[in-house]
């Protein structure tokens, strides 16, 4: 199995389930794991306020997990009961139809393994630090949890339309890299932004990046950089709006869009509702 990048994956795959789980084996991560995670944890959450949503911030309360690598049973234990999702564990990237499987299902996928001490301030794939730092907290919102399973939905739907790629372009756009208009100004709700040292600032404070209202349409037809901070961030009101823009049928959006040449990942449009021009291209991760 290879990464969106080409190269073998990291993990252990020899003992995953046809679903791609496995047992979290918390007692096998060492004294090392845990102090990279401490220090981890402790770097990012001193750079959650003012950045973050306050619905990250309330459930990185709740969840209280940063005092060693979390077993994932023990959240499970809080999660359940607020949103009915529940975490599994897997040994890196999934298939995308397990992914969307498992979403569509309430199941968020959590890598099992963590980055190596030189990989403190950027990894290719997603590690055990990102999959639960960026993305686990907002599991614990109502809405948000509601929009990451209609997505599961919609990505079966798209595997077998052929429309991965438009579908993952929402994705990136906004759980991993989206920012909220809230009433002390721009904050990030985005996984790979508020698990990132150096791009948490850079999204909200930097003049480069543009940062464009949300577009459904605009973003599906949006290219992404994956080894750069981004060049665009598009903005959502609230999570509403995100789960009703993203409650109809694709299909007509899909065929809609294709055989149409893509934007840039820099593009600014005429039709934009524009909250910055950024002012230059974005900077190596
Ligand atoms: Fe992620």
């Amino acid at each position: 199995m290879t990464g969106e990048t080409g190269h073998a994956l990291r993990g252990d795959y020899s003992r995953a389930r046809p679903d791609c789980t496995v047992d979290q084996d918390w007692e096998a991560y060492t004294e090392a794991d845990h102090d990279l995670w401490r220090r981890l944890y402790g770097r990012q959450a001193s750079l959650v306020p003012g950045h973050a949503c306050e619905e990250f911030i309330a459930a990185m309360d709740v969840c209280d997990f940063g005092a060693a690598i979390p077993r994932f049973d023990a959240i499970n234990a809080k999660l359940g009961p607020a949103t009915r999702w529940q975490l599994v564990a897997v040994p890196g990237l999934v298939p995308d139809l397990t992914f969307f499987e498992h979403l569509a299902n309430r199941r968020f996928p959590v890598t099992v393994w963590i980055r190596k001490p030189e990989e403190f301030d950027y990894i290719v794939e997603p590690d055990i630090f990102h999959d639960f730092f960026g993305h686990v907290p907002m599991l614990f919102d109502p809405v948000f949890a509601d929009y990451i399973q209609a997505y599961g939905r919609g990505g079966i739907k798209a595997h077998e339309l052929g429309a991965i790629e438009m579908l993952a372009r929402l994705y990136w756009y906004t759980v991993e890299f989206g920012l909220i208009d809230t009433p002390r100004g721009l904050r990030t709700y985005g996984a790979g932004i508020l698990s990132s040292g150096g791009e948490i600032g850079y999204c909200l404070e930097s003049p480069n990046p543009n940062r464009i209202g949300f577009d459904l349409l605009r973003i599906m037809q949006t290219r992404y950089k994956i080894d750069t901070f981004q060049e665009t961030y598009f903005v959502i009101r609230d999570f509403r709006q995100l789960f009703d823009a993203t409650a109809p049928d694709f299909t007509p959006y899909y065929e809609a869009l294709r055989g149409r040449e893509p934007h840039a990942p820099s593009a600014v449009l005429a039709t934009d509702r524009v909250y910055h021009r950024g002012t230059s291209p974005a900077r190596a991760a």
